[in-house]
């Protein structure tokens, strides 16, 4: 169900808080997520929204913009910022697609029949500057996500997307890199020069560039 990874990440039009909105006019350059979540008025997504708000920094020193999706009316979802800005201290600083027809939500695959008919799950792309579809992830109404790995991701795609290297489990940044498998051990040392540690022909770590 939804898009797949390395799949184009199509694009809409819509209704935002924002006004009119064109998703690739909107990204221009940029590497761009676009997150749903089930309603507006509801608590989990209240914190969500905030603590997105809150990151817009992180989010604008990785060049990454943010859409907010939620199949509401915009009038319902503009009373709701309201209420977001005040319980989150925070103002919301990034478009909220209002998607009452679904037909965002459905070309993103975002509602999960199972789940229910008619709301979003909590859904995440995370898409490149040339709208490539880099990571995606579901979480269910119940569970709001982690927006500190959200970042981490965007780290690691971004390192992995411009220099020859893989991320480790619970890699940060600052932390060694693993090199790509495919590089052969001369062909890394050209890459590496501050040096490779080689656990096993498979399992080299280098200093993060
Ligand atoms: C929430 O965002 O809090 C939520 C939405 C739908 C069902 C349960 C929780």
């Amino acid at each position: 169900m939804g898009l797949k990874l390395g799949e184009d990440a199509p694009n809409f039009q819509g209704t935002s808080t924002i006004g009119e909105f064109d998703f690739y006019s909107f990204l221009g350059p940029s590497w761009g997520i676009i997150f749903s979540h089930p309603g507006a008025f509801t608590p989990v997504c209240t914190t969500e929204l905030g603590e997105v708000a809150r990151l817009k920094n992180e989010f604008d020193k990785r060049n990454v913009k943010v859409v907010g999706l939620t199949t509401d009316d915009l009038g319902k979802i503009q009373e709701w910022v309201k209420d977001i800005n005040e319980t989150q201290q925070c103002t919301v600083n990034f478009p909220v697609i209002a998607d009452q027809s679904h037909k965002i939500a459905s070309l993103y695959g975002m509602i999960h029949p199972d789940a229910s008919a008619t709301f979003t799950v909590r859904s995440l792309y995370i898409i490149s500057p040339s709208r490539e579809i880099k990571l995606k992830i579901t979480y269910p109404a119940s569970l709001g996500r982690n927006f500190t790995e959200i970042l981490r991701a965007i780290d690691g795609l971004q390192l992995s997307k411009e220099h020859a290297v893989v991320l480790p489990a619970n890699w940060k940044q600052g932390e060694d890199v693993i090199v790509a498998p495919q590089l052969p051990d001369d062909v890394a040392a050209l890459h590496f020069p501050k040096g490779i540690k080689r656990i096993k022909p498979y399992l080299r770590y280098t200093s993060q560039p």
